[in-house]
């Protein structure tokens, strides 16, 4: 990997590209307290702070066999940034104990270095299920994140939230609080109370604020690589996976159930998979790549305003339809439609019910009616947009989980 990445992106005519390191973003080396450096887009930040040259004090949990040293240490090998280790610490914390679970001294000497904090450890699970986990997570630990923050006298707490706080809204939402009282999910819900608690206490504490909000999140549009393969990732591999499941009927058990179920195999290759998806509404999906989404942090975080809300979205998102022909080309079937409004007692066929099955948590980010302001986030990055969602990035991203068996 590149020492000095390109930061992707388009800018509007007239600007020049930006590269991280660029005035647009931090030109000295700064210490960033991390959370959420373990996973998708904490360890994408991670890295480029590494690479601009900062120094990073994650701040973690270990595994039941692996230390967070030792999980940060495997990230470093993914990103190949093994040579810059020496730039991190790591301290294993437990948000929710008195001084995150850190003896005295040691919670004494990080609150001396004194650094910007990016909170973007988070449960992210959607399921009501894990309502209590989601709770303690993302709302009660951020009595002791935020206390770090005040005893550390941090100059900035960048609080990584989602566009998807917004909650059960409709039309434009607006760089600022969440005004819905409605959510979709318990994670909408605790990002939403959580957005609250940290601009109620960095207020009290006079701890200056951001409040990030990335949409969907996939892959690097320039590499297809990631190293998480949730939300996007989850309908192509379910569409993977019903297809696999057909062309070995046909192929090895005689092609009976195919048959039955209208699934035929075409001389040229292409599985005919009737599959009709069922919205509500007739909308569009917000997805940003990870390389934007750091290269836009990284300018929000060099050119922030206290107590300002930045979407991280994409301003012109593209149709289920569209993500549709996408999948249909990579993965050489035919059949899948798009019906809007459909009455929910209609019967499904097999693959439809078992891709329903699968894609059900994701459906109200489907087709979504809503738009994302970004007048702060182009402001703050210099109008940087993300590079469109063509086919060309999607299957290169694609064809990277394919090849890492989808992360499994
Ligand atoms: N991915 C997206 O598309 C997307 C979109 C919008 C917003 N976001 C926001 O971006 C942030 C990061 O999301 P992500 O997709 O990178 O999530 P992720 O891959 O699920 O990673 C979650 C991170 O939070 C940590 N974490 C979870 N529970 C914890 C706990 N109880 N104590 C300490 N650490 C804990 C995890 O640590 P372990 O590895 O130890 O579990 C991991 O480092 C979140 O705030 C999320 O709301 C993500």
């Amino acid at each position: 990997m590149a020492e000095t990445p390109f930061v992707p992106g388009i800018l509007p005519e007239g600007k020049s590209a930006l590269r991280i390191g660029d005035d647009m973003t931090d030109t000295s080396t700064q210490t960033y307290v991390l959370t959420g450096a373990t996973g998708f887009l904490g360890s994408h930040l991670l890295a480029a702070l590494l690479q601009r040259g900062d120094r990073v004090i994650v701040l973690g949990r270990p595994t039941a066999d692996e230390s967070l040293a030792a999980r940060i240490d495997r990230l470093l090998a993914w990103f190949d940034l093994r040579g810059r280790s020496g730039q991190i610490e790591t301290a294993e914390v437990d948000f929710l104990k008195p001084l995150c679970g850190l003896d005295p001294e040691r919670y004494q000497e990080l609150c001396d270095k004194a650094c910007t904090i990016i909170h973007c450890a988070s449960d992210t699970r959607f399921s009501e299920r894990n309502r209590h986990e989601s709770t303690t997570t993302n709302i009660d630990s951020l009595d002791q994140i935020i206390g770090f923050a005040k005893d550390s006298n941090a100059p900035w707490f960048h609080y990584v939230s989602t566009a998807y706080a917004a909650g059960i809204a409709s039309g434009h939402c607006p760089e600022a609080p969440v005004a819905s009282e409605r959510f979709v999910n318990v994670y909408e819900e605790t990002k939403a109370r959580a957005e609250k608690e940290v601009a109620a206490h960095c207020t009290i504490c006079a701890i200056p604020f951001t409040i990030i909000r990335p949409s969907i999140v996939y892959g690097d549009s320039r590499s297809g690589r990631a190293n998480c393969f949730n939300a996007l990732y989850n309908h192509v591999k379910s569409l993977y996976y019903i297809k696999e499941i057909y062309l070995k009927d046909i192929h090895e058990q005689g092609g009976r159930k195919s048959r039955e179920h209208g699934i035929y195999l075409d001389d040229s290759g292409i599985l005919h998979l009737p599959l009709k998806i069922a919205v509500a509404d007739r909308g569009t999906i917000n997805l940003i790549p990870i390389d934007y989404f750091v290269s836009a942090s990284l300018s929000i975080l060099a050119n922030a305003q206290p107590g300002t809300f930045y979407h991280i979205t994409s301003a012109h998102p593209k149709t289920l339809e569209d993500l549709a022909s996408y999948c249909e080309a990579f993965l050489n079937i035919r059949g899948i439609e798009i019906v809007y409004g459909v009455a929910p007692n209609r019967a499904f066929n097999p693959p439809e019910a078992l891709f329903n099955r699968f894609i059900e948590p994701y459906l109200p980010y489907l087709s979504d009616t809503r738009t994302f302001a970004r007048n702060n986030t182009d402001g703050a990055t210099a109008g940087l947009i993300p590079p469109e969602f063509t086919f060309d990035v999607f299957e290169r991203c694609m064809e990277y989980a394919v090849g890492v068996h989808w992360g499994k």
